[in-house]
């Protein structure tokens, strides 16, 4: 399988011109799975609710439309994060589009600072999804920091995880291969570069896009900024074997009855 991220800055607000700009990036990318940052289309710094909500979209939106076109002209799956509209509520959502249309949708379960403001806490539970012969688990951005994110969707069967991610922190990308050795799988964390000055200070993203196998290495890593493309091979089988020795099983020897507090 050949699972990789797009790495780039996107300009806020300007949701058909950064769609464009994806197009054109993924124009003959040669994979099965590529992941591309949290909020994508959209930008990150929202100066208020209103403003959040008008740039929302349900996951059928113009957003989803454009997203399968680009996976149907290329012939592989799209993991992406976008501000998904209920109502008069939003979520911070990650989507999962194919060649044939939508696959499924996650909503953010563990909000980073102020996105606690402006954002509904993900109520969909972690989940995962059928890619070819693969099932790949989403999860978005600061879910990374508690391990129970990865370690759900590995209990649910993912063997790769799409992380789309807006990262201002520095520890995420050296955090990732503990997450995929825990858990035995692929991890593909794609996040944006560039800087965003709409409220406060601003942020300043952290790029380093990476790719980990369960093993623990790392099979790509992106420039700290500017904008990157990477496809790597994978072998699926090295997440499918959760036998690190002859009498040890990562997920058969957990104890959960010993996991209470006190
Ligand atoms: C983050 O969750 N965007 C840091």
């Amino acid at each position: 399988m050949r699972i990789g991220y797009l790495q780039f800055t996107p300009e806020f607000g300007e949701v058909a011109r950064n769609l464009e700009r994806v197009a054109l990036a993924l124009e003959g990318a040669d994979a099965d799975l590529l992941v591309l940052p949290e909020l994508f289309a959209s930008g990150y710094q929202f100066r208020s609710r209103e403003e959040l909500l008008e740039l929302a979209e349900p996951p059928d939106g113009p957003t989803a439309e454009a997203l399968i076109r680009v996976a149907a002209r290329g012939g592989f799956h799209l993991a992406a994060g976008f501000p998904e509209r209920d109502g008069d509520r939003a979520y911070n959502s990650a989507m999962l589009v194919g060649p044939q249309g939508r696959v499924g949708v996650y909503r953010k379960t563990h909000l980073f600072d102020a996105e606690t403001e402006i954002f509904e806490p993900g109520d969909s539970g972690f989940q995962v999804f059928a890619v070819g012969e693969a099932r790949v688990g989403l999860m978005v951005c600061w879910d990374w920091i508690f391990p129970e994110s990865a370690r759900t969707l590995a209990l649910q069967g993912a063997e790769v995880i799409a992380h789309t991610a807006n990262l201002v922190l520095p520890w995420c990308q050296s955090c990732m291969p503990a997450r995929c050795i825990e858990n035995r799988v692929f991890a593909v964390t794609a996040n944006r570069c560039g800087e965003e000055r709409r409220v406060g200070d601003g942020l300043r993203f952290t790029g380093q896009s990476v790719i980990v196998s369960p093993r623990g290495e790392t099979l790509a890593r992106g420039p700290e900024q500017g904008e990157a493309l990477e496809v790597v091979e994978t072998d699926l089988a090295l997440a499918r074997d959760k036998k690190p020795t002859a009498r040890n099983d990562l997920f058969g020897d957990r104890r959960p009855e010993m996991y209470r507090l006190g």
